[in-house]
């Protein structure tokens, strides 16, 4: 099998490429079941403390594969379970960020916005033009879009297929971080190190509890949160990063 997906570690930071550059990485059936079974393995890896996932300069991703959506029905995309693999990506408990540089369409903004946080170039584009192919948006899209720009902008990337620039999805809380053409895969790396640098134990709590507060009502949310933090509070990390804070030295975490 040709490889989809290539995955480069580098310290406690793992680089995930998606490799279809002559389809502008479009989200084939066998690159989603790659994708998904390299995450899996990194998330096990207790020394992979952030992941990074990238396309290439000219693409994230064009979406789901159109020619294989062409030639598939709706009972088999039922029976085939396609879109349910994708669950497991919110499930990881690993930091994932999304390098995003050039189109970063159907799909490919629906995978964008699965993962915790996005860096752009000033090169990439956000859209959902699904309808333009008769379908709409089927992992996330209308649900995540419009929970991340708001009802009126998710109305009008879904409904009319434009496009939103860097700038334009930074403005409305789509997108963390725009920066330089070129610039967008070493950003999105120091962001991971950033993350990877603190107690993996408080951030991967961290991370469940901000998706808390966008899956779910506020009051269960203050609650779970509340948990969380009292079982970071128990870990060996936790003494560690507070002790080391008032003796002014740097704390030497151990995710336990
Ligand atoms: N699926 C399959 N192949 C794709 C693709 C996709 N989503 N997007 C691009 N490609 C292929 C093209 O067919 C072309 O292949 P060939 O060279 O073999 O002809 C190659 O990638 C390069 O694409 P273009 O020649 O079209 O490149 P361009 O620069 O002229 O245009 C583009 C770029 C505007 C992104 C255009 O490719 C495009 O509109 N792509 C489709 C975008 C789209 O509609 N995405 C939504 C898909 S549906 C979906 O995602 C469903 C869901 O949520 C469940």
């Amino acid at each position: 099998m040709s490889e989809l997906v290539l995955t480069e570690r580098e310290g406690a930071i793992a680089v995930v490429t998606l490799n279809r550059p002559d389809a502008l990485n479009a989200l084939s059936d066998a690159l989603m079941e790659q994708l998904v079974s390299t995450l899996l393995e990194l998330d096990r890896d207790e020394e992979v403390r952030c992941i990074v996932l990238a396309g290439n300069d000219k693409a994230f991703a064009a979406g789901a594969d159109i020619a294989e959506l062409a030639r598939s029905s709706a009972i088999d995309l039922y029976y085939q379970r396609r879109i349910e693999r994708w669950d497991a990506i919110r499930g990881l408990w690993t930091p994932l960020i999304a390098a995003v540089s050039g189109y970063c369409l159907g799909g490919g903004c629906e995978l964008a916005l699965a993962c915790d946080l996005i860096v752009a170039s000033e090169s990439a584009k956000f859209g959902q033009p699904e309808t333009g192919v008769g379908v709409l948006p089927g992992a996330g899209g209308t649900q995540r879009l419009t929970r991340a720009v708001g009802k009126a902008l998710a109305m009008d990337v879904i409904l009319s297929g434009r496009f939103l620039s860097a700038d334009e999805a930074l403005a409305a809380g789509l997108v963390a971080r725009v920066v330089a053409e070129g610039e967008w895969l070493d950003e999105a790396k120091r962001v991971a190190q950033e993350i990877a640098s603190k107690a993996p134990i408080a951030t991967r709590l961290a991370k469940e509890a901000v998706d808390r507060a966008y899956e779910g009502p506020l009051q269960l949310g203050l609650e779970y949160e509340r948990r969380l933090l009292y079982l970071a509070f128990a870990s060996d990390d936790a003494k560690e990063g507070l002790t080391a804070f008032m003796e002014k030295r740097k704390p030497e975490f151990k995710g336990r």
